[in-house]
């Protein structure tokens, strides 16, 4: 297992896939890894390559201020990554073998974080993490324990723009994620 410079630079020199080449910045993570409590996404979108950052872009500024009411600050309180370190032309869904040859570099940063709390956030981080028979619209807001950590699959924030009747759901489900996290807090 590499430490994190390590793994931040391993990333930074990855040629595993051809996502590095259509893409400007490798998206690292970004908010505290030494908070228990991780957000995955997909991959990142243009915004994202641009400035290098996850979930900058609408969706992301729509999940953020989502947290930021329930106080949970990024910087300070989780950590939000994706399956997916490098932007698939067009947003397109990563690929199969994209998103295997990335989930090592997210095994390490998940085995260095040490999260209480996973949150999947969409399909294809429900897919990789959870596994491939979970689906969204049944499976969003059930929490799963694995290894010790509690794991939750909401809605991508994008797919809210698509369909406005997910909001309710999804602001349950994170309503749900900081009712795990003061439950975690009041046992330990
Ligand atoms: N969508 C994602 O899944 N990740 C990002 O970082 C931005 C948009």
């Amino acid at each position: 297992m590499l430490k994190w410079k390590e793994l931040y630079n391993e990333c930074l020199n990855c040629n595993k896939c051809s996502l590095k080449y259509s893409s400007n910045n490798m998206v690292f993570g970004d908010g505290n890894p030494r908070s228990k409590i991780m957000f995955i996404g997909e991959a990142p979108g243009a915004d994202e390559d641009r400035l290098g950052k996850p979930f900058v872009g609408r969706a992301g500024q729509l999940l953020t201020k989502g947290l930021t009411t329930l106080d949970l600050i990024r910087e300070r309180d989780y950590y939000i990554c994706n399956i997916c370190k490098c932007r698939p032309e067009n947003n397109r869904t990563p690929r199969e073998e994209e998103a295997e040859a990335c989930l090592p570099y997210l095994r390490n940063q998940t085995a260095l974080i040490k999260p209480k709390v996973i949150v999947c956030l969409g399909s294809t981080a429900m897919k990789y993490i959870l596994g491939a028979d979970w689906r969204i619209t049944r499976d969003r807001g059930k929490w799963v324990e694995r290894k010790g950590c509690y794991i939750m699959a909401t809605f991508h924030p994008a797919a809210l723009f698509r369909d406005e009747s997910k909001k309710v759901l999804f602001w349950e489900d994170l309503k749900s994620v900081k009712g795990k996290l003061d439950e975690l807090k009041k046992d330990s």
